[in-house]
């Protein structure tokens, strides 16, 4: 017996000694000191014998499974201690390589002009407001005096999605939602992504960006008009430039004018940019029409109004110079990271 033991005890020494990870640690602890290891066997039948021999053999057995058991502890030590090693040798970080650049993206033109102009807005006590893409003709066309024959219907000729339902032509729906919804004084900017069926090329897109604004109060004149946007393009553009306001005419307007700029290129000298005229035409505006107003609850005898509305992607172009509308709309990196 004393004999078998001390072979066992050799032989766990032995491939102890081989030991270099924690997994084969573990199948020779199983091996030596498990409930089905030989150790076990040898005291399970134990009952088997006199009681003398239990209290000798005992004994013996007892030293050699103590022994075992701390070889087995000091092996755990150093096996954990060389893990340890191996792991901090293998997951070694190099902080001298450089580190990955990660792509961050950033806005659009019309994103970063937009930003801007409401913020001028916002200065000027003006709130955002907004309104659906696809709306009723009647807030799109009726509501805003352009009735079924009227010319305007082919300017701005749109995609219908049935009879009633289109993709609006313009923000001028929100001024009619709001003034539907709210009391006087009203103050807003409503911008917004809008439609027309106009062929792609370099200035004409079937979607583009417009922003409206109107101001309905009491004794709203056109000189408030005048002030407000002057003061708008100074902002945006810079205290040099000049504006003029040139009559024009819009269904929902009376009376209406479109506003000019000075030429940011040649400084109003004239150049090809503003086709020699000194001038770039950069917005449509007027006082509100009393049938508007009429339409929406509004009394025309009590209030009165201005509105305006210009294309944002315009805006766009003529402050970083950009020739072609389709740059704004095809997510070239190339371009947009210039911004
Ligand atoms: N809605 C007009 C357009 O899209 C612009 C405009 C708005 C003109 C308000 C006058 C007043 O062309």
């Amino acid at each position: 017996m004393k004999e078998k033991l001390d072979q066992l005890f050799n032989s766990a020494i032995e491939q102890l000694k081989k030991v270099d990870s924690i997994s084969k640690f573990e199948e020779l602890r199983v091996r030596y000191l498990g409930k089905k290891s030989e150790l076990s066997n040898i005291l399970k039948n134990m009952k088997n014998l006199s009681n003398e021999e239990k209290i000798s053999t005992g004994k013996i057995i007892n030293e050699i499974k103590k022994n075992i058991e701390l070889k087995f502890s000091e092996t755990f030590e150093s096996i954990k201690n060389f893990e340890i090693e191996r792991k901090l040798k293998e997951e070694i970080i190099d902080i001298t390589l450089p580190g990955k650049k990660i792509a961050i993206g950033h806005k659009n033109p019309i994103q970063i002009v937009l930003d801007e102009i409401k913020e001028i807005f916002l200065n000027m006590g003006f709130v955002i407001e907004e309104g659906p893409d696809i709306d009723t003709e009647y807030y799109n066309f009726e509501a805003l005096n352009i009735l079924k024959d009227h010319p305007a219907r082919s300017e701005q000729d749109t995609f219908y999605i049935d009879d009633d339902y289109v993709l609006r032509t313009h923000t001028s729906t929100i001024q009619i939602r709001t003034m539907e919804n709210k009391k006087p004084p009203i103050k807003i900017i409503a911008p917004g992504r809008v439609y027309r069926s106009d062929e792609l090329d370099a200035t004409h897109s079937p979607i583009f960006c417009q922003m409206e604004g109107l101001v309905v109060d009491k004794d709203i004149r056109m000189s408030h008009l005048k002030s407000t946007l002057n003061k708008f393009i100074k902002s945006m553009f810079g205290s040099e430039i000049k504006t003029k306001f040139r009559a024009h005419h819009f269904p929902f307007t009376e009376p209406s004018a479109e506003m000019d700029v000075s030429c940011f290129a040649c400084k109003g000298s004239g150049c090809s940019v503003c086709k020699n005229s000194g001038y770039i035409e950069i917005l449509g505006c007027g006082m509100v029409h009393p049938d508007v107003l009429r339409r929406c609850d509004v009394d025309p005898e009590e209030y009165s109004g201005f509105a305006f509305g210009f294309g944002i992607d315009r805006m766009v172009m003529l402050k970083y110079g950009i020739e072609d509308i389709r740059l704004l709309y095809e997510s070239d990196l190339k371009f947009l990271s210039q911004f």
